[in-house]
């Protein structure tokens, strides 16, 4: 997408679309009264006609409105005094519903609700990140699809925020790009199609790209993920990414989970909506993402992207509940059920990651458990940690871009569900708190690191039938947190 930045009248400014904002009570925003004034009071006499309320994302389009050079002008409700989150967000939706509908010039407006909690560079993240999401369409298995809508070019009117309109259309690019993974059907986007990826991002991106295949992994002794990866004729692997993009600090590590088809292996899953499983991935997913972000934005940081990806499938030679494996830590796991495989494919990457990287912090994101989604639906992600700060950090990343997390309880009294007669632990933890036995069990492998786990099992994707879709979360929250690390 295309910027600029205007901070005059808008009276005369060429394009397609001018996006102004008024009041509840019909108060107009600066460019909204320099149109008014040119147009001979056009703008107030459709608030007092009662056309427009102002009552926060309601829109009125205008086009031809005369003394000015706009081909249209959209009247924007920006309701009254503090906007709190959801009317903000409804602000969000409306202007970028109208700025993805119309693909050409459009200059925006927002001043008037730019506030110290939510500035002019917030709206700007938002919109563009909204923008990304209106015009992001699946085609590549489709025929008779039409191409997707070309980006126009966006004017921000107000203050110089041209930063945070390059780094929200960085942000909006890696999400876009783990939405397209997440949609990929899964006979297509295999654990192959993810190293594949990861190598021609980083070629593209100076990146140090490291695949670890199945074999590799099996005879380095990473017994928990082979035990997974086994029960497919498509070879698992674990794919480590470094950009380096200061020298020698410890690098933050991200960790994402893919499990390309999820069948539950021999503990098979019921079959209705089984399709979904190809996301099992979108942690994968969400690593490249990031990654995508960081090969735009070249920022100081270091940052290790890690995915752990197999298929688990039910076979002659898949793992069977009762199962006794070895991880690479040298703890021993029983496999009491093949559905709980996320944890087996993560713990072995911990190990590895944290063994070759010694990383400052570590996050690993993984659509892990239906009991995650069950808790908190699809509006937050599930966060585990037992540092403060690490938590903090992700909370209030998680809340600018608006890709939340909420965080759950990983306390020392619930490990004891995962007591095994015959191994060091076993893989599930019964039917109580199903998000926590899960975080419990990783971080038996995590213990001397500052780390993190985001079950995004509920926010990967969303939809039903035609609708469904990936949403590339939590790419904006992973390219957010990250970001802030830049000193
Ligand atoms: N990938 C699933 C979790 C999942 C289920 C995510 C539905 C999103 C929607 C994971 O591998 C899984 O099957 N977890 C089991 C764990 C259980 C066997 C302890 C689950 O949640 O049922
Ligand atoms: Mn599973
Ligand atoms: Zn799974």
């Amino acid at each position: 997408m295309e910027f600029e930045i205007f901070s005059g009248t808008p009276t005369e400014l060429a394009a397609d679309c001018l996006v102004v904002t008024l009041g509840k009570s019909g108060t107009l925003s600066a460019s909204a009264e320099a149109v008014d004034q040119a147009s001979g009071g056009f703008l107030s006499a459709r608030y007092s006609d009662g056309d427009i309320k102002g009552g926060p994302g309601q829109t009125l389009l205008l086009p031809a409105v005369s003394g000015i050079s706009a081909r249209r002008v959209l009247l924007t409700g920006s309701g009254e005094g503090e906007l709190n989150e959801i009317n903000a967000g409804k602000i969000v939706s409306a202007v970028a519903k109208a700025v993805s509908a119309i693909a050409g010039t459009i200059a925006v407006d927002l001043t008037a609700v730019a506030t110290s909690e939510r500035p002019e560079a917030w709206w700007a993240e938002q919109l563009v990140l909204a923008i990304h999401a209106n015009q992001y369409k699946y085609s590549l298995t489709k025929a008779d699809s039409e191409p997707a809508p070309k980006a126009g070019k966006l004017i921000w009117i107000g203050s110089d925020i041209s930063t945070a309109l390059t780094v929200a259309d960085a942000k909006g690019a890696g999400t876009d790009y783990a939405r397209e993974l997440g949609n990929l059907p899964p006979n297509i986007c295999t654990p192959t199609y993810l190293a594949e990826q990861a190598q021609a991002l980083s070629a593209e991106a100076g990146f140090t790209c490291t695949v670890y295949d199945e074999k590799e992994l099996e005879e380095m002794g990473a017994g928990a993920f082979y035990s997974v990866s086994k029960g497919s004729s498509e070879p698992g692997k674990i794919i480590i990414m470094e950009y380096k993009g200061v020298e020698s600090s410890a690098p933050h590590m991200i960790v994402g989970k893919g499990i390309t088809f999820d069948t539950g292996g021999i503990s098979l899953k019921p079959g209705p909506k089984m399709d979904e499983m190809k996301y099992d991935m979108c942690g994968a997913a969400s690593i490249l993402g990031t990654m995508k972000t960081l090969s735009i934005l070249k920022p100081a940081i270091h940052v290790v992207g890690i995915i752990t990806t197999a298929e688990n499938m039910p076979a002659g030679h898949a793992s069977k509940p009762g199962d006794v494996v070895t991880s690479l830590s040298g703890l021993t796991v029983e496999i009491l059920n093949t559905d709980a495989e996320g944890r087996l494919v993560l713990c072995d990457a911990l190990t590895l990651g944290i063994r070759d990287y010694t990383p400052a912090t570590c996050v690993d994101v993984a659509t892990l458990t239906g009991a995650c989604m069950m808790a908190l639906g699809k509006v937050n992600s599930g966060l585990f940690t037992a540092d403060e700060e690490l938590a903090a950090e992700l909370t209030s990343a998680g809340k600018y871009t608006n890709d939340r997390v909420w965080r759950l309880p990983l306390e020392e009294e619930y490990q004891s569900l995962l007591d095994s007669n015959f191994a060091d632990m076993a893989n599930i933890g019964g039917p109580l708190a199903g998000a926590t036995t899960a975080a419990c069990f990783l971080s038996r492998f995590t213990k001397e690191t500052r780390w993190a786990h985001v079950d995004i099992a509920g926010p990967a994707w969303g939809g039903d039938g035609t609708s469904k879709n990936s949403t590339g979360r939590p790419v904006p929250l992973l390219t957010t947190y990250l970001l802030n690390k830049i000193s």
